[in-house]
């Protein structure tokens, strides 16, 4: 058998073989169809990138029908159980998990790149009380690239190393701070006796104690939360993360950049969007009438489905185990039971199975994240702190990929052909800029 696609120009009766390999063609080799010799040649179109890959990439793998995720190979059940986040974080950037040796020195290394520069706290305080967490993160982990001028070198790999543990070390820091700034209390400095994060914990509540002792339930329940979210392939920041590493921006940029794509409601923001729909909700008997109203295309029920997983997202599975752990130290969630309620009556009616569309990794995080002490701003800014070293595998990869370039998409032009320019006093309003904004 050929390992080849036939494919015929029915304009031209012209037949190509494209060869396939890894179940793909290269869009490239569609440049040789051409109606005339001058065309162009033929594109792919894909818009939101529902059938492309855009790279080559050994660091997650997920099976979406099955429910399946790996990191490097281990399944996410026996890393959450086995692992700490600083371990997986070790495994996402080097390849394999550390040894007790390599585990120390990596340890002493994050831990020694906690601190923020002074003048970057002064930055922090610039912020409005009541700024959003996440956006003081985005332009926290931006204004960093002014500190470290020398992460511009991103082809010698000592300095890509030194600034990945810059960014592992510092997030907590900038997100405890955002935290801190929006409640009026002093910064904590980070404690390199703790664990990463235990230290964070640290950062967020400590008050006038000598030393900040961290639940153990509670400090187990965050990192194997920070575990499932430390990445996921080629989900919508880390082709952010890629797109702008590509142009070879310095890794802070493009971590901002990232960020600032997890933000989104659809993306990351979800778990602080599932809490206010459940707060929304208000009571288990108001559910039916609610996923009425998502059938009717009014809204969408947030936290529920996912580009790849058709079926439920291995993620939420852990997150509702070790959900229980949690709220057996710190009292369940009063939403616990309107967010069950939901699961139940959409995983059973037509039009979420026709769909398959299942609780996503954000359905329940909120829930624990709550019952920890967060305020909904802060969940989207908890993701970011592991999804950072999965930002980073994935950017390492890209810059030792010879095979990448700038990431630059072709489009297809819609717009006007040519025609000339019309002075001012002879242009007219169309109907497309007439909209006013209220002052
Ligand atoms: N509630 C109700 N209907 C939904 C939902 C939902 N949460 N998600 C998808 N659908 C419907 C769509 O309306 C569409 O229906 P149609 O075929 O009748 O038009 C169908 O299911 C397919 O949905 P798409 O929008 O094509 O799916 P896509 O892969 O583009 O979107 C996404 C995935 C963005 C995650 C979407 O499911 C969604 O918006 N979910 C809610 C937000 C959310 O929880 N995001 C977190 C994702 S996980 C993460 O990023 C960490």
């Amino acid at each position: 058998m050929n390992n080849s696609l036939k494919v015929v120009d029915e304009r031209t009766a012209t037949s190509y073989d494209i060869p396939i390999r890894d179940g793909a063609i290269r869009a490239m080799d569609l440049r040789q169809v051409k109606e005339t010799p001058d065309d162009f040649g033929l594109l792919t179109y894909d818009p939101a990138f529902l059938n492309t890959a855009s790279c080559r990439s050994s660091i997650t793998y997920i099976d979406g029908d099955k429910g399946i995720l790996r990191y490097r190979g281990y399944p996410i059940e026996q890393l959450a159980e086995h692992c700490t986040f600083l371990e997986v974080a070790y495994l996402l950037i080097h390849g394999e998990l550390p040894t007790q040796e390599q585990m120390n020195e990596w340890f002493y290394d994050v831990s020694h790149h906690t601190m923020l520069h002074e003048t970057t706290k002064k930055f922090l305080e610039g912020f409005r009380h009541d700024a959003h967490p996440m956006g003081m993160l985005v332009s926290t982990v931006a204004a960093l690239s002014t500190v470290y001028p020398e992460a511009r070198d991103i082809h010698d790999p000592a300095n890509r190393k030194h600034q990945i543990l810059r960014l592992i070390g510092k997030m907590p820091t900038i997100a405890a701070y955002t935290y801190r700034h929006s409640v009026g209390f002093p910064y904590v400095y980070p404690d390199n006796e703790l664990g990463y994060t235990e230290n964070f914990m640290n950062m967020l509540w400590k008050m006038v104690e000598p030393k900040y002792m961290a639940n153990p339930t509670i400090a187990r329940a965050l990192d194997i939360l920070f575990i499932l979210h430390a990445d996921h392939e080629q989900n919508c920041s880390t082709n952010v993360m890629r797109s702008v590493g590509s142009s070879h921006a310095d890794p802070f940029l493009s971590t901002a950049a990232a960020a600032a794509a997890l933000s989104g409601p659809l993306h990351g923001g979800a778990n602080e969007e599932v809490l206010r729909m459940l707060d929304v909700i208000g009571s288990k008997a108001n559910v039916p009438a609610y996923i009425e109203k998502v059938k009717a295309g009014n809204f969408k029920l947030m936290g529920f489905g996912h580009r790849v997983y058709k079926n439920y997202d291995p993620r939420a599975r852990i997150i509702k185990w070790a959900a229980d752990q949690l709220f057996q130290v710190t009292g369940g969630n009063a939403k616990l039971d309107i967010a069950l309620e939901l699961e139940r009556i959409a995983l059973s009616d037509e039009y979420f199975i026709k769909r398959k569309l299942y609780p996503n990794v954000d359905f329940y995080s909120g829930l624990m994240y709550q019952a920890m002490g967060f305020k909904p701003e802060m969940f989207t800014v908890l993701f970011a702190i592991p999804r950072t070293a999965g930002w980073l595998a994935q950017w390492q990869e890209l810059v030792e990929d010879p095979e990448q370039k700038i990431a630059r998409p072709r489009q297809i032009y819609t717009g006007y052909d040519a025609r000339d320019f019309v002075p001012m006093t002879q242009r007219e309003i169309t109907a497309k800029v007439k909209v006013k904004v209220e002052h």
